[in-house]
């Protein structure tokens, strides 16, 4: 239903030279993932809205900000005011996160919800109908570079029928341990946007590495139709 995008997870890029690590990777992506880490919510700190501004203002790849913090009501509209085209939060933590959800959109931005590897579908199956992404998390949030957890793909194929079923049109984006040998089972069970941090960041042809990411995930769509026919 979508196309299929990889979303370089900037986390795994050299901070120190921002800019130039995203034009590094943008001739393969049309966006990249932002990590906004509070030490609350995770146990790691990343950057907040100055970093998000600056970036902006440094690439028009599209934003995909991805909120791991305490008090997303706070945070996420002065991360769409920095310039975010997208910010996804953990519901959880939010009292109405239906109403987090409509103030976001009201600021002009996409929004999308996050799960852990161990939380279920149902936590956010109210908000369906109204987020342009659910954020399929595939490792415990806070860190790079972890191993991909396989047991979170039946979610995946969970969340495309719950799709079908509202009529909802929202992207399957997962994240953490993405790489070429993983990402094709998520690819099956039907996630659209692929974060790659390691993958990606890791590799000094990022180019390469993000398409190699992409190719793999069509690959598996192929060989899925194939074996259907
Ligand atoms: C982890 C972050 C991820 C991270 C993914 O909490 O949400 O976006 O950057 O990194 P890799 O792709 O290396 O697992
Ligand atoms: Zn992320």
């Amino acid at each position: 239903m979508h196309d299929l995008r990889v979303a370089p997870s900037i986390l795994s890029a050299d901070f120190a030279r921002l800019a130039d690590e995203v034009a590094d990777v943008a001739p393969a992506v049309r966006m990249v993932h932002v990590d906004v880490m509070d030490g609350h919510y995770v146990p790691n700190l990343t950057l907040g809205p100055p970093v998000v501004r600056s970036l902006r203002a440094a690439t028009e790849l599209f934003l995909d900000a991805h909120l791991m913090i305490s008090d997303p009501r706070t945070y996420a509209p002065q991360i769409v005011a920095a310039g975010a085209d997208s910010v996804t939060f953990h519901p959880e933590v939010e009292d109405d996160p239906l109403g987090l959800v409509e103030l976001l959109r009201d600021a002009g931005s996409q929004v999308g919800v996050a799960i852990r590897p161990h939380q279920p579908l149902s936590l956010v199956e109210e908000l369906l109908p109204h987020i342009d992404m659910l954020l399929i998390m595939t490792v415990q949030p806070g860190f790079g570079g972890q191993a991909f957890q396989p047991d979170v793909v039946p979610k995946i194929a969970e969340a495309v029928e719950a799709r079908a079923s509202l009529r909802a049109r929202f992207r399957i984006e997962v994240d953490g341990g993405i790489s070429v040998a993983t990402v094709g089972s998520t690819a099956a069970a039907g996630a659209d946007t692929f974060v790659a941090g390691s993958a990606v960041f890791d590799h000094p042809d990022r180019v390469a590495a993000a398409r190699a990411v992409l190719d793999a995930a069509h690959a598996a769509l192929g060989a899925g139709a194939q074996a259907r026919a």
